[in-house]
Formats: C-alpha cells, structure tokens, sequence
C-alpha cells in the first residue's frame, strides 16, 4: 500500500511479519519493557491498518506512535542519566535519528507524498527490535543499580 492512490505492482499486498515481544528483548525494567511491548503493539497496529487499506487509520496510529516514542525516549533517557550510563550521548543521538525519520514520514503522509508503508512498517519493526538488542541491551547493567 503506498499513501498516494495506487499501489505498486512490485509491492506485497500482505507482506508484514507481526511483532512478538520475546523474553531476549527484556532489559529488566519494568517501565521500559512495558513500554517496549506498547512499540511493538503500536507497529502492529500500523500494520493492521495498512493491511486494511484504511489510510487515514494509517496516519492515526503513526501519529500515536510518533507521540509514544517521544515520550518513551523520554522516560528511557531519564533512566539512563539516573544511572549514570556512559554512552547516554551516543544514545540520545540514535533516539533523534529515529525521531527525525518519523516526523519527516508524519510529514510526507499529511502532506499526501508517495510514501511505501510496507518499506514503512519493515524499518520500524526492523528499527525496534535492532535498536533494543544492540543498543538498549548495551544500558542494561547499569540501570540494574536504580531498577
Ligand atoms: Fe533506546
């Protein structure tokens, strides 16, 4: 499904793998896991949505997404600097990356552009589960201390 009218020959109609939280994806805070299983419900969400073909569903649950994220990196970097985690820089600067990617797509989407929301959906759950194994796996340990 593309946001503009028509859809790519070249595109899967039903081509979206769901999220399942798995035990390797715990970082051993309550707050942060459970707001990692909301992420994966929420990209779930934007993959039912697409799959139903219901565009402006589609931009909704982006936009909850979107807010989400904010408020997840947020409450994620708080814990961070709470524990004195060292790479928190480096961290912060994959947060805005991500951010910065979401907005520009909230951005195309009302702005009615040719966006592929099954390119969409794969870099999100792609993003997701990448970024909790290597990066928030790597703020583990040294939030332990104040968990
Ligand atoms: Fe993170």
């Amino acid at each position: 499904m593309q946001a503009k009218a028509g859809r790519s020959s070249r595109e899967p109609r039903i081509p979206v793998a769901y999220m399942d939280w798995k035990a390797e994806y715990s970082v051993e805070n309550a707050l942060i896991d459970k707001q990692h299983k909301a992420l994966f419900d929420l990209v779930n969400e934007v993959a039912e949505k697409v799959k139903s073909g219901n565009l402006p569903e589609v931009k909704s649950v982006i936009n909850r997404l979107a807010t989400y994220t904010v408020e997840h990196f947020k409450d994620e970097e708080a814990i961070m600097i709470k524990a004195g985690y060292a790479n928190l820089e480096d961290h912060e600067m994959i947060h805005a990356e991500l951010l910065e990617k979401v907005q520009e797509l909230q951005h195309k989407l009302a702005n009615n552009q040719a966006v592929s929301l099954v390119a969409v959906i794969r870099f999100l759950s792609d993003w997701l589960k990448e970024h909790i194994l290597k990066d928030d796996m790597a703020y583990k340990a040294a939030i332990k201390k104040i968990s």
